[in-house]
């Protein structure tokens, strides 16, 4: 890996400001998926076992520089102790007196989470002042929060560039199997891209085209593919305003030797609701009434056999309204494929972004992949081969 990790600085008797990304999602007072906190431990105990006082430097949900106190951070304090196993001292601020004097109180062994850093308008805007005001408080900056990596905030990126700098454990992990993943791949490499909208995939599509050897295209987009090619889909989710700039997708990919898999059977309903009356039926002859809600058996089977020749997989988003069943049928059965190959050892597999793992964790194959990303809009642009800034800020 190009960037410095936490073995090539002396951690030994220093602040350590440690960034993570404990956005997590909670449900009256509780946290429901914590699954980020969880895998931010190994980077906490890391500096703790060398001797560093990690500082905690994290946002929650979208404040917009004010203090809202329905956005603190206190709120995951509980859960953060619990998975660390120690009490972990909060401070209301994180930035001036109260943070100094939290981060001077901190004792060996200790470790302290400061107030959300997005209370401050300078926090998105990346301002300098506010960048140095929290390189102010600490020796070394990580940076642990690939999942906050695509946004260039003075946490993320300004103090990064005003102290020595690293990855952290879990950044580390998500890099190098993106770059497993993507930069010098076993081949065949197949691409699982699904989803509503071709809209928001474009750049990703156009990225992976080039880099791949099949997509899978799966989800509401998949419609979009059928309506671009002069498919009647009925009452399907489909951006037909996307057409041209599917069929541009199309023709890129012909030329570079991408295949690209569309659904030649669906499963169709005229309600969108769990065991809503379901008929499967060619992909071109979805009736005017109803919508196409999972790709079926014949597409199943072909993405099945597309996936069986693979030996790299990068997933990105559900094929089928998988959570509703029975349209969780293509998702599950490919997603379960995908771990049986990978637990063989056939396959690396990594997955990320969005309603992703929340997909590959309802058809219980997510801990079977190689890797997923703990990371939703950072995922993406990964994929879509952009520079993420706060990656880039870290020292080589
Ligand atoms: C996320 O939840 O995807 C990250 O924490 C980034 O949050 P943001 O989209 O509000 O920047
Ligand atoms: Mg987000």
């Amino acid at each position: 890996m190009a960037w410095k990790t936490l073995d090539d600085i002396d951690l030994d008797g220093k602040v350590i400001l440690a960034r993570v990304d404990i956005n997590v999602p909670m449900e009256a007072g509780r946290v429901t998926d914590a699954t980020r906190i969880e895998r931010i431990v190994p980077t906490v105990k890391d500096i703790l076992a060398k001797g560093g006082k990690p500082v905690l430097l994290a946002h929650f949900d979208r404040p917009k520089g004010k203090v809202v106190p329905e956005m603190s951070l206190r709120q995951v304090l509980p859960a953060l102790s619990g998975a660390l196993g120690v009490d972990v001292a909060f401070a209301e601020d994180c930035v001036g007196d109260a943070a100094a004097a939290a981060v001077a109180a901190l004792p060996a062994g200790g470790v302290l989470l400061l107030e959300n850093t997005r209370f401050h308008k300078g926090e998105e805007k990346n301002d300098p002042e506010f960048a140095a005001a929290l390189a102010r408080l600490g020796d070394v900056y990580v940076n642990d929060a690939f999942s906050a990596a695509h946004r260039a905030h003075a946490s993320t990126e300004g103090v990064a560039r005003l102290l020595p700098s690293c990855a952290g454990r879990l950044m580390q992990a998500e890099l190098e199997a993106l770059e497993k993943a993507l930069a010098k791949p076993d081949r065949p490499v197949v691409a699982v891209v699904g989803g509503a909208k071709v809209s928001t995939k474009l750049e990703l599509l156009g990225n992976l085209i080039d880099k791949v050897d099949a997509v899978v295209i799966g989800g509401g987009m998949a419609n979009t593919f059928l309506a671009a090619q002069g498919i009647d889909v009925g009452k399907s989710l489909c951006e037909h305003d996307m057409a041209d700039t599917a069929r541009e997708i199309m023709a890129k990919a012909a030329a570079a030797g991408c295949e690209i898999v569309l659904p030649v059977d669906v499963v169709v309903a005229r309600e969108f609701k769990a065991g809503a009356e379901n008929d499967t039926v060619p992909a071109s002859a979805c009736p005017p009434d109803a919508m196409i809600l999972d790709a079926g058996p014949e597409s199943i089977a072909r993405i099945a056999t597309v996936l069986s020749g693979a030996r790299t997989l990068v997933w990105n988003g559900p094929l089928g309204a998988f959570e509703i069943p029975p349209f969780n049928l293509a998702t599950d059965s490919a997603a379960r494929q995908a771990a049986a190959l990978t637990r063989a050892g056939r396959l690396l597999s990594v997955a990320g972004g969005g309603d992703t793992v929340a997909a590959l964790n309802s058809s219980g194959a997510a801990a079977d992949f190689t890797y997923v990303s703990t990371a939703g809009g950072a995922f993406l642009e990964w994929l879509e081969g952009k520079t993420l800034p706060g990656v880039a800020a870290l020292d080589q």
